[in-house]
């Protein structure tokens, strides 16, 4: 039997020592968490075992729930045959495995995966190649990039500069003149009297009008969650992403769907892009439900047409100097194979949709 913990101590170190990620400064040193000590299935229980729907899933990341013993032994084994592999100079089976799954489910031509540590490590990563691949193709000032009010990306220091939530970027400092953020996209505030139909207009003119302000040949990309998560659960009136996207591919502009919520069967689908959207963008970043939350990982997709245009003949000698010690990482990517094996085997995408149908008919 494992000695029984002393909560007291848990909570007074965790109130004193811990900083937390959106520390509330003023209540630091007595937040008094709630102490979660296992999960099972769609519950927590707390430090008292009282039990609770952990009716985000984590925060919008643990797909296939708790206590799954077979996630477990996929990490173990993992650990065991192979913990670590550098992966500037060598490979191994998980991520490869894992770039060649990704690429079957991604739709259109995303063939290039870039293996990260999380959502905000992928979107660097895609804003880094933006930056990479208008360089190699001497487009020198093809670099701005396009966002909106309430967009949550990340907090690194390229991704909070695209996020575009007041309350995240209060009391740092905000210095990109490189990012442009477009008014809010939220049809439940849109101005009394005005239809959906033209609200969407209006926010799809946002777009155009901020390329045609700067210049399309200053414009490298236009990043956005298909649904605005974090900022709101925002879901942007029917067909403002597609004709977004047709403004990009007008303008040679990279559309990124920043899909770290609204993949992996948030909305019932690998990739909401196509599948709920009607776009095959760019790139598309992913993290949270690919691994289920069980470990850390993200990914960026590269479309074939973008990643061709900077390779081989075309690459001028460059190497992407990008990367994290833990790209690539075997672990995390053996458990997401895992995780994307339990989603389809157990018809979850298909669980999602129904109950969807059942939840949005109410
Ligand atoms: C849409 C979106 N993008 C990026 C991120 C950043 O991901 P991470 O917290 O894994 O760095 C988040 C996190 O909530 C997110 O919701």
């Amino acid at each position: 039997m494992s000695p029984p913990h002393d909560f007291d101590r848990i909570r007074k170190d965790d109130n004193t020592k811990w900083f937390h990620p959106w520390e509330t400064m003023a209540e630091a040193g007595h937040a008094d968490r709630t102490i979660v000590s296992r999960g099972d299935g769609i519950y927590i229980y707390d430090e008292h075992g009282q039990k609770l729907i952990d009716g985000p899933g984590g925060m919008w990341c643990v797909q296939i729930g708790y206590n799954r013993r077979e996630m477990a032994e996929a990490i173990a084994n993992q650990v065991l045959r192979l913990p670590y592999m550098n992966p500037f100079s060598l490979t191994s089976e998980p991520p490869v495995q894992l770039a060649a799954r990704l690429t079957e489910l991604a739709p259109g031509d995303l063939k290039h995966v870039f293996i990260t540590t999380g959502g905000s490590t992928a979107v660097e990563t895609a804003l880094r190649f933006v930056h990479f691949y208008n360089n190699i193709k001497d487009r020198p000032g093809k670099k701005h990039i396009i966002s909106r009010a309430n967009a949550y990306h990340g907090s690194t220091y390229l991704c909070a500069m695209v996020t575009g939530k007041d309350r995240d970027k209060n009391w740092f400092d905000v210095a990109s003149p490189l990012v442009h953020l477009l008014p809010h996209v939220n049809p439940a505030r849109r101005p009394a009297g005005m239809s959906i139909e033209a609200f969407c207009d209006e926010k799809v003119k946002d777009l155009e009008a901020k390329i045609l302000e700067l210049g399309p040949e200053r414009v490298g990309a236009f990043i956005a969650e298909p649904i605005q998560a974090s900022g709101g659960v925002i879901v942007p009136p029917q067909g403002y992403l597609r004709r977004c996207w047709e403004v990009c591919r007008k303008y040679d502009v990279i559309f990124i769907a920043d899909e770290v919520v609204t993949a992996f069967g948030r909305l019932g689908h690998w990739f909401a892009s196509k599948d709920v959207f009607g776009i095959e963008p760019d790139m598309i970043i992913c993290a949270k439900g690919l691994s289920s939350g069980y470990v850390p990982l993200g990914a960026c997709l590269v479309s074939d047409r973008l990643f061709g245009e900077v390779a081989g003949a075309n690459s001028r000698g460059a190497s992407f100097g990008h990367g994290f010690t833990y790209s690539g990482h075997p672990v995390c990517c053996a458990a997401a194979l895992k995780s994307i094996e339990i989603i389809e085997r157990e018809r979850i995408l298909e669980h999602v949709r129904e109950v969807g149908r059942i939840s949005s008919a109410d």
